[in-house]
């Protein structure tokens, strides 16, 4: 199995949803994003691509400086459970990510507690495991705190601190998601802040520093920059501009320029 990546650089996580149409096509615009981020130093990147695509990209991702994701797995390692893909079928294509409670997901009815189940399986077989979090809205009242708090609470219920630490949390604001509308550094950085303290709190607080935190909703090629200067974030969860080489190649040539 590859190893992880190096924590103190910046992660960009490229979540391909249901594109491309076909495994040329994914072909393509891997190859095009191993361009895009050939000189990629302070960044990891990850591409999760549909399940179908795995086993092909794998053969191009050999001996490159990017590593596999997937974007969902069940919570067994094995058994009778038609549709569903398990972490060693993951881990025997050395896909070394996976993204769990994307709200994507959680809209097809996924529950936070089988999304706990799959956090628990896949963090203890060692996966690199991308939990999304995010309200779906906001009022003045704050109460989004408290609901994006529940997430990581009920995500993380029952996983011990042994396991915690192939762990990161992407923050994604479901309003930010595909609408062009993304949340605001001070945002971000507050809810990044939050939801450390809320692992802290679970854990303690030399676990919770350890823990990347990512952004995702609406981040490219442009707006990134803003992230980086303003924020303390570990990583980015992209879609729609993960499509995209040249929004690719931007979003790493200003992780590569930033001076942190
Ligand atoms: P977006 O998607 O970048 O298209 O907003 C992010 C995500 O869903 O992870």
């Amino acid at each position: 199995m590859r190893q992880s990546a190096d924590t103190q650089k910046k992660i960009l996580a490229l979540n391909w949803k249901m594109h491309p149409a076909t495994i040329g096509k994914a072909k393509e615009l891997f190859i095009d994003t191993k361009k895009a981020t050939k000189n990629a130093k302070r960044a990891t990147i990850v591409v999760a691509p549909p399940f179908p695509f795995l086993a092909e990209l794998r053969k191009l991702s050999v001996r490159t400086h990017m590593y596999l994701g997937a974007q969902n797995v069940h919570a067994e390692k094995t058994g009778a459970h038609t549709g569903e893909v398990s972490v060693p079928m993951l881990q025997s294509l050395d896909v070394s990510y996976v993204i769990l409670g994307h709200s994507e997901r959680r809209a097809t009815g996924e529950t936070d507690g089988v999304i706990n189940e799959k956090v628990r399986g896949a963090l203890k077989a060692k996966m690199q495991t991308i939990l999304c979090v995010g309200e779906t809205s906001r009022d003045q009242s704050g109460s989004f705190f408290n609901f994006v708090e529940d997430q990581v609470r009920t995500a993380l219920a029952e996983v011990p601190a042994a396991h915690i630490k192939h762990l990161l949390v992407a923050y994604e604001p479901v309003w930010a998601i595909g609408t062009g509308d993304h949340a605001t550094p001070l945002q971000v950085e507050e809810m990044r802040l939050f939801i450390k303290k809320v692992i802290s709190d679970i854990y303690s607080r030399a676990t919770a520093e350890k823990i990347n935190i990512l952004y995702g909703g609406s981040v490219d090629g442009k707006n990134i920059e803003t992230f980086l200067m303003e924020t303390s974030c570990d990583g980015f969860l992209v879609g729609g501009a993960s499509l995209k080489e040249k929004e690719v190649h931007d979003m790493c040539a200003r992780i590569e320029a930033y001076d942190a």
